[in-house]
């Protein structure tokens, strides 16, 4: 499973580059907000951070908007991917932009009619964000599931980006069912390293090797 980090946060894409475990980056309005910078200054900088599929949103939510943001937005950089909202109009564009040849990641995806629609509109990434299905007492891993059914009996080619994950467990998940790509924050990469009997067990050998005699 890929692994994409979720922040607009060029310091934490930075931290998480340098472990050499990021193969994309997603971003949202309501991320690159936090930055306090232009949404095209903030994916400029990640992309010459990350070589892979770096998603920026369009924040029209009209079809001729949509698509002319869209446009713009893909010739910021050749690895950017445009994430168009779940909607009816958003899935014309979505049509338009797959004939065009611009990669699109559609967004706020909730339920696997939806990601079937967005699939056959032709999007490369469909964004499932479970997480927040988790939070209104749904199960978010069962939309995975399902997606990943549809698309195998089918043979759609729309890749399954599991998104809004919230914790380590949300990943194996992921990854189990196969998922394509899991986006998660920079904190929920960190934690996929940690172990406590990693951290148990270095602080033995450190302790046991400080008795080692120096000849
Ligand atoms: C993905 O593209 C979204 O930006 C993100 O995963 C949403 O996560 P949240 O539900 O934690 O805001």
């Amino acid at each position: 499973m890929k692994i994409f980090i979720d922040t607009a946060d060029v310091a934490e894409i930075r931290d998480a580059a340098a472990m050499g475990v990021v193969d994309g980056v997603t971003t949202n309005p309501s991320l690159v907000a936090q930055t306090g910078r232009s949404y095209r200054s903030v994916i400029e900088e990640i992309c010459e951070i990350i070589d892979g599929p770096i998603s920026a949103e369009v924040l029209s939510t009209d079809l001729e908007g949509m698509l002319k943001e869209a446009r713009d937005v893909a010739t910021w950089h050749p690895n950017v991917v445009v994430k168009i909202p779940l909607i009816p109009d958003g899935l014309k564009v979505v049509r338009t932009l797959t004939d065009e040849g611009i990669k699109t990641n559609v967004t706020l995806c909730f339920s696997p009619t939806q990601g079937m629609l967005a699939a056959k509109a032709g999007a490369t990434y469909i964004s499932p964000f479970l997480g927040r299905i988790d939070d209104i007492s749904w199960d978010g891993m069962e939309l995975i599931g399902q997606l990943r059914t549809i698309y195998d009996n089918y043979g759609f080619d729309t890749q399954i980006l599991a998104a809004s994950i919230r914790h380590p467990k949300h990943v194996v998940e992921c990854a189990l069912i196969g998922a394509d790509v899991g986006t998660m924050p920079h904190k929920v990469i960190l934690q996929l390293a940690k172990h406590p009997l990693t951290d148990a067990g270095l602080a033995k050998f450190l302790a046991d090797a400080a008795k080692i005699p120096p000849t």
